[in-house]
């Protein structure tokens, strides 16, 4: 539910004392690098406040319920689905969303790597994929190719993408795209 930023005037929203307008609560977030203030309501997700308060709709809403990760972003480094928390349980935190990854003009290497190795059909899933690889080479678990399988299945590809997400997220983290060199995958089969 996307609710607006505020019902009542700033400043006038007192918790306990709504006076029959919703309240909102004051919550101060550092998105991509820049320090920013909001008042929403406490029932604001992170999802929605990036994409209905913050202007950022990079990120999406796929599901809303946890099950594809296509809102998947970055606070504190940790990859979360935004969809899944609330605005205000993030109070001043630092938030990265994909419009954060690149540097100026020049691409992360992940979105570079994505282009290259033909990662994504309609792109839906797609910052949501990016933002969940860059939390996993954070985090410094997955050593093969099945483990980055493993360890981005919570992110969902409706189109079907990937071994060409796979192929590139290796590629970034400088391990083998296949567990199996002898057997890779060739695109328009089954691995058996
Ligand atoms: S929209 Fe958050 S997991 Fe699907
Ligand atoms: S590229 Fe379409 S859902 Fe992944």
């Amino acid at each position: 539910m996307n609710a607006p930023e505020t019902l009542v005037p700033p400043g006038t929203a007192q918790p306990g004392h709504s006076h029959g307008a919703a309240q909102t609560y004051p919550l101060t977030l550092t998105i991509n690098g820049r320090q920013q203030e909001f008042r929403v309501e406490a029932w604001v997700t992170l999802l929605d406040l990036l994409r209905e308060h913050a202007g950022l709709t990079g990120s999406k809403k796929g599901c809303d319920h946890g099950q594809c990760g296509a809102c998947t972003v970055l606070v504190g480094g940790r990859r979360i689905n935004s969809c899944l928390t609330l605005a205000v349980m993030q109070n001043g935190k630092d938030v990265t969303t994909v419009e954060g990854l690149a540097d100026g003009d020049r691409l992360h290497p992940l979105q570079q790597a994505f282009i290259d190795h033909d990662a994504f059909q309609c792109g839906y899933c797609t910052s949501g994929q990016l933002c969940s690889a860059v939390g996993l080479m954070n985090e410094g678990t997955a050593c093969t190719a099945g483990q980055v399988r493993e360890l981005m299945s919570g992110n969902v590809c409706r189109c079907g993408a990937y071994p060409g997400i796979v192929a590139a997220v290796t590629e970034v983290m400088g391990i083998p795209g296949h567990d199996d060199p002898s057997r890779p995958f060739q695109p328009g089969t089954v691995p058996a």
